[in-house]
């Protein structure tokens, strides 16, 4: 079994914020043999292991001084079907939007709402991701995994995932100790459309489209997404930068006293959901100056969606972890509540 080995590489192809930053080895690996190679390879030299996917939810500030695994296990197979249910498996290393684009050809429902999110099927469980009303967790079967420290396969069902907004296992208690080697999706055969993001709806009825399908779904998301959020492939961004906040009723109806247009949706408990970016929009570096669209040098708030950091060019991790800390403490002295980052930071 070989394994390329490369040292000293630059990760930028490797993140879409495009930081250009170097691993010191870097090994891409395409099945379940080479995963066993690179860990022994590990292993053997007493390493550090980092894994990578397609890297569009992470923020690297420094070198990684360790043996990057980037997993590019490929294949998509249907594995499994029933009177309702189809079921998809994934490798790892499949490009999530493909899956999606594989899904809606063949008229299965369900992932149709998160068409076009960036990053691997393996990164999809890690911050059960999430779009237009749909999480991942809502079409998850299992996963496979190989662990670290052992080299053994464990397989995931959605209960063992702990899956939360934007929150697994994956990023908690087991940080850094999995390969996720496979995905598997249950799929609808008999549809079951989400629509209650108002801005589908809204194109569905701009395009007189009355009978819905996975694939009409999918195109009003993408028309959605394309018009507020930053192509990776053009300006480096990890979509989303911070979480939208979670806060108690009474809180949220305080801040409607002194802010009528503050955005919120009600949640269990008596909480309410903030936008975290109406929050970043309505607060700035300056008195009468927006965060939206503000920039310092490279690093920037993107000009349509304030959630969303960006890279115009040649901005290093730190100045947007920088902004990402101002953006931060100015929500705090405006608003008193606390932004979260949903994003990775290395
Ligand atoms: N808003 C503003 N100004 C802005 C941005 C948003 O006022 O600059 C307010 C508006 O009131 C808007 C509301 O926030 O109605 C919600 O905005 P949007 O629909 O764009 O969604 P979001 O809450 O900002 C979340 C996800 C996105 C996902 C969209 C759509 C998180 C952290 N982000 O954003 O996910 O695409 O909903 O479902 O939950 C990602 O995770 O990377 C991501 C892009």
């Amino acid at each position: 079994m070989s394994i390329q080995i490369l040292k000293e590489v630059s990760l930028k192809p490797f993140n879409t914020f495009k930081m250009d930053v170097a691993a010191r080895v870097l090994i891409q690996v395409n099945d379940l043999n080479e995963v066993a190679a690179s860990l022994d390879y590990a292993k053997y030299n007493s390493d550090e292991i980092f894994v990578l996917g397609r890297g569009s939810n992470v923020l690297f500030t420094k070198d990684v001084d360790k043996i990057v695994i980037a997993n590019c296990i490929t294949g998509m197979d249907i594995i499994a079907e029933t009177d309702a249910h189809v079921f998809v498996r994934a490798g790892g290393g499949v490009c999530w939007h493909d899956i999606v684009m594989f899904c809606i050809e063949r008229n299965f429902q369900g992932i149709e709402n998160l068409a076009l999110i960036p990053g691997n099927a393996g990164a999809a469980p890690m911050q059960n991701i999430g779009a237009y009303g749909v999480e991942l967790k809502d079409v998850f079967e299992e996963l496979t995994a190989i662990e670290i420290s052992t080299g053994s396969t464990v397989v995931f069902r959605s209960a063992d995932c702990n899956f939360g907004y934007r929150e697994s296992v994956f990023k908690n208690k087991f940080k850094n100790q999995f390969i996720i080697t496979s995905i598997t999706l249950r799929l609808n055969k008999i549809p079951s459309f989400n629509i209650s993001y108002g801005a589908i709806q809204h194109i569905l009825d701009e395009k007189n489209i009355v009978s819905l399908s996975p694939s009409a779904i999918a195109e009003a998301v993408m028309e959605i997404r394309r018009s507020k959020l930053p192509n990776p492939e053009v300006i480096g961004n990890a979509g989303s930068f911070f979480k939208n906040p979670v806060v108690s009723k009474s809180k949220f109806l305080a801040l409607q006293i002194t802010y009528p247009n503050i955005s919120g949706y009600p949640q269990p408990n008596d909480t309410m959901k903030l936008a975290a970016g109406w929050l970043i929009e309505n607060s700035g570096p300056e008195q009468g100056v927006s965060w939206k669209g503000y920039r310092v040098g490279d690093a920037g708030c993107h000009a349509k969606q304030a959630l969303v950091l960006v890279n115009h060019g040649n901005a290093t991790g730190k100045e947007i972890y920088d902004l990402s800390s101002r953006i931060v403490q100015s929500v705090r002295d405006t608003f008193d509540v606390q932004l979260e980052r949903e994003v990775n930071i290395y």
